[in-house]
């Protein structure tokens, strides 16, 4: 028999106390370039506005976005007033906070395909870096975001680069620090991100580029690392000889909205698989860095994905599904499917859905599979990794006929209900001698409270800092490329199975299970 029980967890208080003051930001002139676009009002003003109040943003900071709409301060003030309340709510507080925010705003209206925007930029961040050294503020380093479009990364790169605005930076100079921050997708393929990389490279120092990937900003993500190396209990059995497999799932019941522009040409390899996914991956299976520094942390993340096997064609046959949401419903409400969405080619091969089982081929890993899956209009939003130990060598209890003793399973919940939990077996209180399965749970929001911060916070902060632990380094984007280069090659070459093939609001296609069956398991359901 299997029970699952539920053991709550209760920290002490010590964990909650006051911790050391937070590191602020440094001062800054962070220029937005693509401050009329959605990233920048979903999620970037928020987080700036938000960190601002919780006082994370130096004293010295401002904002220029830059933008193809004509308008003025005012009307970008008025812009982002409306979009930061939409996204944080209650949060906002008391208008006087947002007057303070609105005062370090600054909007620039101009092509970013011109030269000459490119100069009037440098002459306005001149300008704000004199006015705050006149009022004796420290010197202001200089953050470039760019919420842009992937076709024009590389002309934007080249401007930047040419105008002077930002130099590059391997030796000391009038700046403290130049940086950029680059949105991705870093390429579409590993050709066209090398050849992205080279630009980058000839233009700017390695220090400078801070390739983002919002889920490493996650604090259930950054967990991950805290729980392996800030506790010795997992890791003598983080190994091929205890974990029989690893699940990687980021289900989500969005369907493409009103993206499928980009979705159409990137679809769930790109979008998912090539950073989030495998950064995910590359967390759980690398080895001990020496120190949570970037280059420590980097280096063997890296490692993990040159490991791991490329696929041939015949591989991806066997061993990567790829789905499409028909029709369906999602909490009991008819919803579209995905070649019903707008902008969407009638007869669209994108597939909005992946598994794929993967193999990294170093000594802890040999033998131990690990699947990734990820779906648009699945039954449920879940992001989770799932460890799955193996079972005893040898069970002494008798089982009746059928009975399959289940594993333990540690599994990390990203999101959302974030925490973790771990399955073991126990004795069922009675004469008999019967066993149920046990759940072991810690939730984020019952030892901490709701999470203060986005992770957009997180790694604004980091940027500002210079700190680049939680973001992509060039050998490892290219690397990520040289993992799913192989499905997407064969994929175009061989038309899907009768898309769409599965509903929205489902578990995903059925051939996702037939997938993960041939190693003796089954998907959790998260
Ligand atoms: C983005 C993808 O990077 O991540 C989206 O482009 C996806 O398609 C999103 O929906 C998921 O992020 P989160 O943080 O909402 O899980």
């Amino acid at each position: 028999m299997t029970t699952a029980l539920s053991v709550p967890l209760h920290l002490p208080e010590s964990a909650t106390a006051a911790r050391p003051s937070p590191e602020r930001g440094a001062p800054c002139t962070m220029v937005i370039l693509g401050a009329s676009g959605d990233l920048t009002r979903r999620k970037l003003v928020p987080a700036l506005f938000h960190l601002m109040a919780d006082g994370r943003l130096a004293d010295d900071f401002s904002i220029l976005g830059v933008g193809r709409a004509r308008m003025g301060d005012d009307a970008f003030r008025d812009t982002m007033r409306t979009a930061a309340a939409e996204s944080l709510g209650e949060e906002m507080g008391a208008p006087e906070t947002w007057e303070t925010f609105a005062a370090r705003l600054e909007y620039h209206a101009g092509d970013l395909n011109d030269a000459s925007t490119y100069a009037a930029l440098r002459e306005r961040v001149e300008a704000l870096e004199q006015e705050s050294e006149s009022r004796g503020g420290p010197p202001r380093g200089r953050l470039f975001y760019l919420a842009l479009p992937p076709s024009v990364y590389e002309t934007t790169l080249v401007r930047l680069s040419e105008s002077g605005l930002a130099p590059r930076l391997d030796v000391p100079d009038r700046l403290p620090w130049a940086r950029i921050v680059i949105e991705k997708p870093f390429g579409h393929s590993l050709e066209s991100a090398q050849a992205l990389n080279r630009v980058v490279c000839a233009r700017f120092a390695e220090h400078q580029i801070f390739r983002i990937d919002h889920f490493l900003g996650k604090d259930t993500v950054q967990n991950l690392l805290v729980f392996r190396f800030a506790n010795s209990i997992f890791e003598p059995v983080w190994n091929r000889d205890h974990i029989h497999h690893v699940q990687i799932t980021a289900a989500e019941t969005v369907g493409v909205g009103s993206r499928a522009g980009y979705y159409e040409e990137a679809g769930v390899v790109r979008d998912m698989f090539q950073n989030h996914l495998l950064q995910l991956l590359a967390l759980t299976a690398m080895e001990p860095p020496v120190a949570f520094r970037d280059e420590a942390v980097r280096t063997e993340k890296t490692k993990v994905l040159d490991a791991m096997r490329p696929m041939s064609p015949e591989e991806v046959q066997r061993s990567a599904v790829r789905g499409q949401y028909g029709r369906g419903a999602i909490d009991g409400k008819p919803v579209r499917g995905y070649l019903e969405e707008d902008r969407v080619a009638p007869a669209s091969m994108t597939p909005t859905y992946a598994a794929v089982r993967l193999v990294v081929d170093n000594w802890r890993w040999q033998g131990v599979p690990f699947f990734l899956r990820s779906g648009k209009r699945m039954s449920r939003r879940a992001t989770e990794i799932a460890i799955r130990f193996r079972h005893p060598p040898h069970l002494m209890f008798p089982q009746s006929a059928g009975q399959r003793l289940p594993s333990n399973v540690l599994a990390f919940r990203i999101q959302p209900d974030e925490g973790l939990s771990l399955c073991f077996e126990v004795k069922v209180p009675d004469i008999d001698l019967q066993m149920a399965t046990a759940n072991m749970d810690f939730s984020y929001a019952e030892g901490f409270g709701t999470s203060a911060h986005s992770a957009y916070e997180t790694l604004l902060v980091d940027c500002m800092l210079g700190d680049a632990t939680l973001f992509t380094r060039s050998d490892a984007v290219e690397a990520a490329w040289r993992v799913v280069d192989p499905i997407l090659a064969a994929w175009e070459e061989s038309p899907p199975p009768g898309f769409p093939n599965y509903a929205a609001g489902s578990r995903g296609p059925a051939a996702a299970d037939d997938l993960i069956a041939r190693d003796d398991a089954v998907w959790r359901s998260p």
